[in-house]
């Protein structure tokens, strides 16, 4: 069984934008610039984008945080994307979600200029993605992309169950799985709340990929003996022994499914990495385009 490392691969991407980072601030002048909105302050939030700021920093990018209440009215985080979008000094921005009930996500994102939405998740960015056009993918599923490829995982002709749908991980990866490019051209199922014989399904998987927040959900008698397994899933649960008070779990039980399987990807370490050095090269590509680079 191969354990997919995706804090190496990470690191090893970031050494290659720290390189490529550091060619574009000589040539431009000024590094290229990430900022995170961050509205409240829910512990999983903040983490991850501590951990985008800091990779930031470690890449040779500015970062810029900026933070909101919990209250904050849903016009006045509108005007902000506005700024941001505006601002000449800035390449890229994420608005972290989730966000507070009291305001919309797909107001927020519709916002966002498509040119500066370094998460990929305007409609306009998922559309040339579908498409198969020069878009910003969105980071999580563009991580895990990177990291098929990474461990030179074949995917074409095989089949691909995405356990989820959602529009930030499992609806895109559907559709960069399914194309016609390397890694692609895998036969794609979607499996979700209202999916019948799901083990039948999930017992098909060549690869199998688990992006549905339930922890430990994916058990042994899911998985076909010698298939590879990504786990999408970051679950906090209360562990007392622990410093943090919690531990991070993943979709899979790791215990049950590791040894059936001929790779998987751990929880941490295996795909929370990677969209982190994702995000980092959508907002290098940004600050090129914007620079007139490419
Ligand atoms: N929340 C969970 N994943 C993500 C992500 O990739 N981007 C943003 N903006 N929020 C998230």
């Amino acid at each position: 069984m191969i354990l997919i490392d995706g804090k190496k691969t990470s690191t090893e991407i970031q050494e290659k934008l720290a390189r490529e980072t550091a060619e574009f601030s000589n040539s431009v002048g000024k590094p290229p610039h990430l900022a995170a909105i961050l509205v409240g302050n829910s512990g999983p939030s903040e983490t991850y984008v501590a951990a985008k700021m800091e990779t930031c920093r470690k890449v040779g990018f500015k970062s810029s945080l900026i933070r909101f209440e919990t209250d904050i009215k849903e016009e006045e985080l509108l005007l902000e994307i506005d700024r941001l979008n505006a601002d000449p000094d800035l390449h890229g921005f994420i608005v972290q979600l989730p966000l507070p009930n009291h305001i919309s996500v797909e107001k927020v994102i519709e916002r966002i200029d498509p040119r500066k939405d370094v998460d990929g998740f305007h409609p306009l960015n998922m559309g040339k993605m579908a498409k198969n056009q020069p878009s910003f993918a969105s980071a999580t599923p563009w991580g895990i992309m990177r990291l098929i490829e990474a461990y030179g995982i074949e995917t074409a002709g095989k089949h691909v169950v995405i356990l989820g749908r959602s529009q930030i991980v499992g609806l895109p990866l559907a559709l960069l799985l399914s194309r016609n490019s390397n890694p692609g051209n895998a036969t794609v199922t979607i499996c979700h709340s209202r999916t019948q014989n799901l083990t039948e399904i999930t017992r098909q998987a060549d690869i199998l990929i688990a992006a549905i927040g339930i922890p430990e959900f994916v058990k042994a008698e899911m998985v076909k003996p010698g298939a590879i397994v990504i786990d999408v899933g970051i679950n906090r649960i209360p562990d007392e022994s622990k410093k943090s008070g919690f531990r991070l779990i993943g979709d899979v039980d790791f215990q049950q499914v590791s040894p059936l399987c001929s790779a998987i990807t751990p929880v941490p370490g295996g795909v929370g990495p990677m969209t982190i050095a994702a995000l980092m090269e959508n907002t290098l590509m940004a600050a090129r385009q914007q620079s007139g680079l490419s």
